[in-house]
């Protein structure tokens, strides 16, 4: 059985860790906060109950999350680790400090991935010894139903890494796409793009929330709107990508607006905090 570690458990790690369990990996998910550990085998238990269900599991969920244990510190995680997938928040620093962990305590044959969606890679990378072996694996929340893996190559990134992660995206039920190692990669620089001007829109009055969503759900069939998607990703998740963007391409369309940064102040961080653009309970927005 190959090994994935998977370091960070919140809503994309927690996916991350599902979907490779249920490739038939044995899976080791890693945080330091035990809360959030027991959180996301609660939300991954959900999760497969709800897709065993309706019948779109070839296995049943016991004999699936029983793959994943799960420990806070890195060293044990990664230690026999075939791939190593790093899904921690959203700063260069923070992932620079793990990536240097697992470099040291990695076999000298696993691929490090980061599950970022704007950062670049090659910095990333930067902290490591086997900077061939490092690439973007960006997955889309919520993971177990998303079809799409953004695979990222930087420019030191080996042919054989990129195969490897196309091939275990493949594995898991993914589509993969390889990008190059520009901010934002394919879908962030445009997926966000979206988001900003709907909160401008918003901010300028041209209409509520509901209905600029409605605007893309039922004029271009998108499955969710630009605010709602905005709540599911995280408004502090989109804020940060919104910053890096801002700085990195020197547009000001990624200029983050001031109801986001607002918001973001008052705690208003989308689903997971219960308040956003909507408010939710468990997976219903109103
Ligand atoms: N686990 C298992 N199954 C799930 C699930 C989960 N976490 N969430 C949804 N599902 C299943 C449902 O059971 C349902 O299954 P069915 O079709 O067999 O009945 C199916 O997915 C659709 O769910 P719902 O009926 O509850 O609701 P919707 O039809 O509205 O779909 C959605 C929900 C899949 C979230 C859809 O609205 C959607 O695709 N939204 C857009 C999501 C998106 O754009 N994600 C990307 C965000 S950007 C990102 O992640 C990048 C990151 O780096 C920030």
């Amino acid at each position: 059985m190959k090994v994935i570690a998977v370091i960070g458990s919140g809503t994309m790690g927690n996916g991350i860790a599902q979907v490779a369990a249920q490739a038939g990996w044995s899976v080791a998910l890693c945080d330091a906060n035990p809360e959030a550990l027991q959180k996301a085998l609660g939300t991954i238990k959900k999760s497969l109950e709800r897709l065993a269900e309706k019948g779109k599991l070839a296995e049943a969920p016991p004999t699936i999350w029983d793959r994943i244990r799960t420990t806070a510190a890195i060293e044990t995680a990664v230690g026999n680790a075939d791939l190593v997938v790093e899904a921690v928040p959203e700063s260069i620093d923070l992932k620079r400090r793990i990536f240097e962990a697992i470099d040291g305590a990695a076999p000298a044959h696993a691929v490090l991935a980061s599950n970022t969606s704007s950062l670049s890679i090659a910095s990333i990378a930067e902290a490591v010894s086997r900077r061939d072996r490092v690439v973007g694996m960006h997955f889309f929340n919520p993971v177990p139903v998303m079809a799409l893996l953004e695979v990222v190559r930087a420019k030191e990134t080996s042919e054989e890494t990129v195969a490897f992660a196309v091939a275990t995206g493949l594995a898991m039920g993914k589509e993969p796409i390889v990008v190059r190692d520009m901010p934002g990669f394919a879908t962030s620089r445009l997926g966000v793009l979206l988001g900003l001007e709907a909160m401008r829109m918003l901010e300028q009055g041209v209409a509520n929330a509901s209905d600029i969503d409605k605007a893309m759900t039922l004029g271009y069939r998108h499955p969710m709107g630009p605010l709602q998607l905005t709540d599911l990703v995280g408004l502090d998740v989109r804020l940060a990508i919104a910053e890096h963007l801002h700085r990195e391409l020197a547009s000001e369309a990624f200029r983050p607006p001031e109801i986001l940064r607002r918001m973001v102040a008052e705690g208003k961080l989308g689903k997971k905090s219960g308040r956003g653009f909507y408010t939710w309970e468990g997976d219903k927005a109103s």
